[in-house]
């Protein structure tokens, strides 16, 4: 499973780019505005920093206006991942990308069919929210299992981006579905470490080692 940092924080994105363990950030207009920075400059950075895909999102809503605003973000970088949202326009500007050569990340996906046709319009990504549709009382797992069996059935490419990611079973659970990649914040990537028994562990074996009175170096 394919782990993205879900920020435009640059010293977040620095951070966790050297554990090794994150293969690419997500962005929305949200977290760029969170970030107080220029959008084409802070994703140009986060680019620089990290080798796999960025998505960074349009904010037109027609597929005239979203092509030109795609041709100006994909310029900043190879690997940068064009955003779009899950409308008739976003899945036609998606085609278009994609049949061009460009990554393309098509989000705010809270169907199945919304995710079926995101496949059929060619999507390097889908983004199903799993929290947002939690939050609504829906059941996002659900929405994920479903999505994967679709895919399966008719083996499609678009990979499953779990995003609107809150917590550490939000990861377990996508993983167990088998999404390929889930986005998250770098709280919650970072929170996954955590265990009481680890720390524990550590706490009892530096004790003994103290008592052994060697050291390693
Ligand atoms: O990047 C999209 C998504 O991950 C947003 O998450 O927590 O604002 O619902 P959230």
């Amino acid at each position: 499973m394919k782990f993205f940092a879900d920020t435009a924080d640059i010293a977040d994105i620095r951070d966790l780019a050297e554990t090794g363990l994150i293969d690419g950030v997500t962005t929305n207009p949200s977290l760029i505005h969170k970030s107080g920075r220029d959008f084409i400059e802070v994703t140009r950075e986060i680019c620089g920093i990290v080798d796999g895909p960025v998505s960074a999102e349009v904010v037109a809503l027609d597929h005239e206006t979203m092509m030109k605003e795609a041709e100006k973000l994909r310029k900043i970088a190879d690997n940068v991942c064009i955003k779009v949202p899950l409308t008739l326009d976003g899945l036609k500007t998606c085609r278009a990308l994609t049949d061009d050569g460009t990554m393309v990340n098509v989000t705010l996906c809270f169907s199945a069919n919304q995710a079926l046709l995101a496949a059929k319009a060619g999507a390097t990504f889908v983004s199903p929210f799993v929290g947002r549709h939690d939050d609504n009382g829906f059941d996002g797992m659900q929405l994920i299992s479903d999505i994967r069996l679709i895919y399966d059935n008719y083996d499609f490419e678009t990979e499953i981006l779990v995003a609107s990611v809150r917590h550490a079973t939000h990861v377990l659970e996508a993983a167990k579905i088998g999404a390929d990649v889930m986005t998250a914040p770098p709280k919650v990537i970072r929170g996954l470490v955590n265990h009481v028994l680890t720390d524990k562990g550590i706490e009892g074996f530096l004790k003994d080692w103290d008592s052994s009175g060697q050291s390693i170096l």
